[in-house]
């Protein structure tokens, strides 16, 4: 496959797609407490992704057992939710959700403290999300797919952590992964060029110490090699003649 340029019409449906996650997304932070369990957070997660008449688009995709991936602390990505997993005051959580709107996908993930965290979880999580905004002021055209990656590992490097290079963002649309691939980190290569109608789900992880990941045995939790922690951002973005438009963030 290769990079599709969505049509008008197929962005308005991702717009919608986004704007749905994004309240998804306003709605799980309110439930993220102490004592709540991961698999709470998921439940909670499916219920309402289907409740705005939206499918939740990681249950089952490659056996993926559950609708909102929750890593807790050291874990990167794609933790599965356990009811025994109890969420504690200090800890910090990444929750990763997709959602299907007639066909079309949206891909966001936030990091959130658990009550109070320390300062050092705090700014982990700020350069995050910073890195993701650095990057995207290359989201347009004129620049090249690399340039963002380069953004993004350039502030992180700059703020004292790493980026995670085993997992990389992606483009997006009528299916959860299309190409091209958006790693987080400086390639050789400026990579293909930007043009107006490009979906993306950009989605640096970030690691207070060493950037290497391991998957632990249930194939699917990865958790930083130190055991240092990790935070993930994620957005939905959509490359226009001018800025990028962020489909997955409410705007207020
Ligand atoms: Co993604």
């Amino acid at each position: 496959m290769s990079v599709t340029i969505k049509s008008t019409r197929e962005i308005e449906l991702m717009r919608e797609a986004g704007r749905i996650l994004a309240e998804v997304h306003e709605r799980l932070g309110e439930i993220v407490k102490p004592g709540i369990s991961t698999k709470d957070i998921d439940k909670y997660g499916e219920e309402l992704i289907r409740s705005y008449g939206c499918i939740p688009s990681f249950l089952h995709y490659n056996g993926y057992p559950a609708s909102i991936c929750v890593s807790v602390n050291d874990e990167v990505v794609h933790g599965i939710p356990n009811k025994k997993r109890i969420l504690t005051n200090g800890d910090i959580v990444s929750l990763d959700a997709g959602v299907i709107y007639k066909g079309y996908h949206s891909d966001a993930a936030r990091t959130l403290a658990v009550g109070e965290i320390s300062e050092d979880a705090k700014r982990l999580i700020e350069v995050t999300k910073q890195s993701f905004f650095e990057g995207i002021k290359f989201a347009k055209e004129g620049y090249h797919l690399h340039d963002i990656s380069a953004a993004i590992e350039d502030y992180v490097i700059a703020h004292g952590y790493t980026c995670v290079r085993d997992l990389v963002g992606h483009g997006i649309g009528t299916e959860l992964h299309e190409d091209p691939q958006i790693p987080n980190f400086r390639q050789k290569r400026r990579g293909c060029k930007l043009q107006a109608g490009m979906t993306l789900a950009i989605e640096p992880m970030v690691n207070a110490g060493s950037p290497e990941v391991k998957w632990l045995e249930d194939e699917w939790t990865v958790v930083t090699s130190d055991h240092s922690l990790s935070a993930h951002y994620e957005n939905t973005i959509v490359i226009t003649t001018g800025e990028p438009e962020v489909l997955s963030l409410r705007l207020d």
